[in-house]
């Protein structure tokens, strides 16, 4: 066997999400004197299935092109090389916001920081039905905030008012209502936590495995591996703009398979148990 295992559940069900041979280059142009463009290499033919309501972690040191991936895997950047499908349609091909549309569907995103992705000016009913005005989806958008709000352990009555009322945690419970009001098939987060202190981090990564439970799919970046340990049921790890090891969450951390993983995880203390 390789050392990339694939997803275990792939010869039951055709993955929700599909990556072969993903490479994205970022040109960026150098200083004098010679101002010759350099080539950045953030992702290199990296393969990934995600089956249907599995939660996987991806894992990796600062640089090693974990964004890039979400950002290819979620149609907002285009890869140099290689093919994206989620439910088996194809991402790249598809160039515009519009054409997109489908897939900002299927997918809610929630990132690291919830008090730059939220806008002050609006009420919190109107950000976390904003993906419901902006898809189109039909229906009373006031009973879903009410009743997604209420799902992410916030009062219903709390969508009049601004974020600016509200502290980290539930700014970030914020951004995950309006991440899921679309009900999407997928979650993904890049670092959703670690702008979190470690009581609310707690809090989210219960709603996270909740959700999770009801079958949605997550994808979540994490520098926590307690947070990967407790919530995903595999692990990709990334090194250098590749996946060098993916598999059981239990089996990568007890007992990584290869030795950039060995050495990530020697780095930080791994709960026995898992
Ligand atoms: N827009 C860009 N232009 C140029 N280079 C970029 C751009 N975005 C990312 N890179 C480079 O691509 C590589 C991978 O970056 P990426 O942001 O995917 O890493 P990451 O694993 O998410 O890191 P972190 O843990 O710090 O968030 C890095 O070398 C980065 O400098
Ligand atoms: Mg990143």
């Amino acid at each position: 066997m390789s050392d990339v295992t694939t997803n275990p559940d792939e010869a039951s069900a055709p993955p929700l999400i599909r990556a072969r041979g993903l490479r994205r280059e970022y040109l960026a142009a150098r200083k004098e004197p010679f101002a010759r463009r350099t080539r950045t290499v953030a992702l290199d033919d990296v393969d990934l299935d995600v089956a249907a309501g599995r939660a996987l972690g991806i894992i990796g040191e600062s640089g090693s092109g974990k964004s890039t991936l979400i950002r290819l895997l979620l149609g907002l950047d285009r890869p140099t090389a290689g093919t994206v499908s989620v439910g088996g349609r194809p991402v790249e091909a598809s160039a515009s916001a519009r054409a997109l549309h489908w897939l900002r569907r299927e997918t809610g995103l929630v990132f690291q920081d919830p008090y730059a992705s939220l806008d002050p000016r609006q009420s919190v009913g109107r950000i976390v039905s904003e993906p419901l005005r902006a898809l189109g989806i039909a229906g009373d958008h006031r009973a879903r905030v009410a009743e997604v709000l209420g799902r992410v352990g916030l009062d219903p009555a709390m969508a009049d008012r601004y974020p600016h009322e509200f502290s980290g945690g539930q700014r970030q419970r914020v951004a995950l209502a309006r991440a899921i009001a679309h009900r999407p098939r997928i979650l993904v987060g890049d670092e959703p936590m670690s702008a979190l202190d470690v009581t609310v981090r707690a809090q989210i990564l219960d709603l996270l495995r909740e959700l999770s439970a009801d079958g949605m799919t997550l994808v979540l970046v994490s520098h926590d591996i307690g947070v990967v340990q407790n919530l995903c049921d595999d692990v990709a790890v990334m090194t250098e703009g590749r996946i060098v090891e993916h598999g059981p969450t239990a089996r990568v951390l007890h007992h990584p398979a290869h030795e950039y993983t060995q050495r990530l995880l020697a780095a930080i203390p791994v709960i026995p148990g898992r």
